[in-house]
């Protein structure tokens, strides 16, 4: 099955999908995106991440954007067009195509790009044996609860982080603590068993998955904080995870190579993962 993408409105062979050179998203990063979740052909909690799109929308001032009902339409179309069970939704909206210009344009129209893929769940040996993180400082600018396509701190951090061997890089803010990761959310859980994770400031992206187990763990009942958490912290933590679309829960059983705990995946994270795993097999 060849693949095939939305691009401002018409259904196009993957590759031969483009946009205009002078689309805002390719010279100002001028644009939001969100992924989505496919599993067992259905989006996971996509009520949640159009509420997030619709905000960083609005941050950016992006108006006259494709309302949810037509949205979800084309999302739909796109995953069965490439038959996608287990997958991804990539969505992208930029302020549109324009003679280059700092400024809003006054003529431009939102363009919107749909794509879907499919994926395997994690490698069973990441949730067994744990993933290792590395902790770099946070360079990236004072909005982060938006989620623009302008991402290339996180490209730094998370190649910085192959580099070195590790699963992800921890952003840390001038005062030492950990802000997130550059693609996912992140998590201790201290030795009283609390678990901790920073409020969702302007300093990180409000994770769906990272709100979708903030419910579960309510529901359940643990010692939970909102709260954030220093490096030393969470090398000292009895367990540490983290969170995203993509990689689910995933234990984190060493720090800039130092073992959390006996270097194990913990018993929390993997309680949590499996609470989690039953809310996306719920369909979100
Ligand atoms: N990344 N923090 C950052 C900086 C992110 O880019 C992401 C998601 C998250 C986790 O958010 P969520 O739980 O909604 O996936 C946290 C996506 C998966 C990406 O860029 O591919």
């Amino acid at each position: 099955m060849s693949r095939v993408a939305y691009v401002d409105g018409v259904y196009r062979r993957h590759r031969d999908a483009a946009v205009h050179i002078e689309d805002r998203g390719y010279q100002f990063a001028d644009g939001v995106y969100e992924v989505i979740a496919v599993r067992g052909g259905k989006l996971i909690d996509e009520v949640l991440h159009l509420v997030r799109l619709r905000r960083s929308l609005g941050e950016l001032r992006i108006a006259g954007a494709l309302a949810d009902a037509p949205l979800k339409v084309v999302m739909r179309e796109v995953v069965r067009r490439n038959g996608v069970v287990n997958g991804i939704v990539y969505l992208q909206i930029t302020r549109g195509t324009a003679p280059r210009d700092h400024g809003f344009p006054k003529a431009a129209r939102p363009i919107l790009v749909v794509t879907a893929g499919c994926s395997r769940p994690a490698n069973p040996k990441l949730v067994e044996e744990g993933i290792s993180v590395i902790t770099i400082p946070d360079i990236r600018w004072q909005r982060c609860d938006i989620k623009t396509i302008a991402l290339v701190a996180n490209v730094l951090g998370k190649q910085q982080a192959r580099e070195a061997g590790a699963y992800e890089a921890w952003m840390v803010d001038a005062e030492g603590r950990v802000t997130e990761g550059t693609s996912t959310n992140a998590w201790i859980v201290t030795g009283d068993n609390l678990i901790v994770t920073r409020a969702a400031d302007h300093s990180i992206l409000d994770g769906v998955t990272r709100q979708a187990l903030i419910a579960i763990i309510r529901r359940e009942g643990y010692a939970f904080a909102e709260r954030p958490f220093t490096v030393a912290e969470a090398k000292a933590a009895r367990e540490a995870f983290l969170t995203s679309t993509t990689s689910d829960l995933l234990p984190i059983v060493a720090i800039d190579g130092q073992p959390i705990a006996n270097g194990a995946p913990g018993l929390v994270s993997q309680k949590l993962r499996a609470d989690y795993l039953a809310h996306v097999a719920e369909g979100g």
